[in-house]
């Protein structure tokens, strides 16, 4: 499996103006099939888990905060290279950087409420897949 699973969340910010339908179709045109989906929340020590290779990073506290804001969707991305693909397809961390037409592009407020996370390797994709999901909710 490694090489074409990658793993998103649609952030708080998102999720709160409304933009899931419009992710997802977005994600669904790209060529990703949906292996796993939630609409979640993360406790502020799961966010902190999640990010904690941040950790030591200055805008740690005001990430872990952001993330458990408010509800996300978590959700596992099958494509023939799906990790760099979808990072494609979101584009830069800074919208004020990233390609015209990406994710962050068209739904991002700023470098921190960046709409969409996107797994950053094979091996990072398969440790998010599962801090968030069973084996038997995902659907490979
Ligand atoms: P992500 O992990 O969420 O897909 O984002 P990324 O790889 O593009 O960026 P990364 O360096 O992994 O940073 C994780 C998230 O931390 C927040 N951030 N804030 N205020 C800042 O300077 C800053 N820098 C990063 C963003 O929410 C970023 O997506
Ligand atoms: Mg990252």
């Amino acid at each position: 499996m490694a090489g074409n699973i990658t793993f998103t969340m649609i952030k708080p910010d998102a999720v709160k103006a409304g933009h899931i339908g419009a992710i997802l179709a977005q994600i669904n045109k790209a060529g990703f099939r949906i292996v796993a989906m939630k609409l979640t929340k993360l406790s502020p020590e799961k966010a902190g888990e999640f990010y904690e290779v941040h950790k030591e990073r200055p805008f740690y506290g005001e990430l872990v905060e952001f993330m458990s804001s408010g509800p996300i969707v978590a959700a596992v991305l099958e494509k023939d290279n799906a990790v760099e693909d979808f990072r494609t397809l979101i584009g830069a961390t800074n919208p004020a950087e990233a390609a015209e037409g990406t994710i962050r592009a068209l739904y991002a407020t700023s470098i921190g409420e960046n709409a969409v996370h996107g797994a950053d390797s094979d091996e990072n994709a398969l440790r998010e897949a599962s801090f968030h999901f069973a084996a038997t909710e995902m659907f490979k």
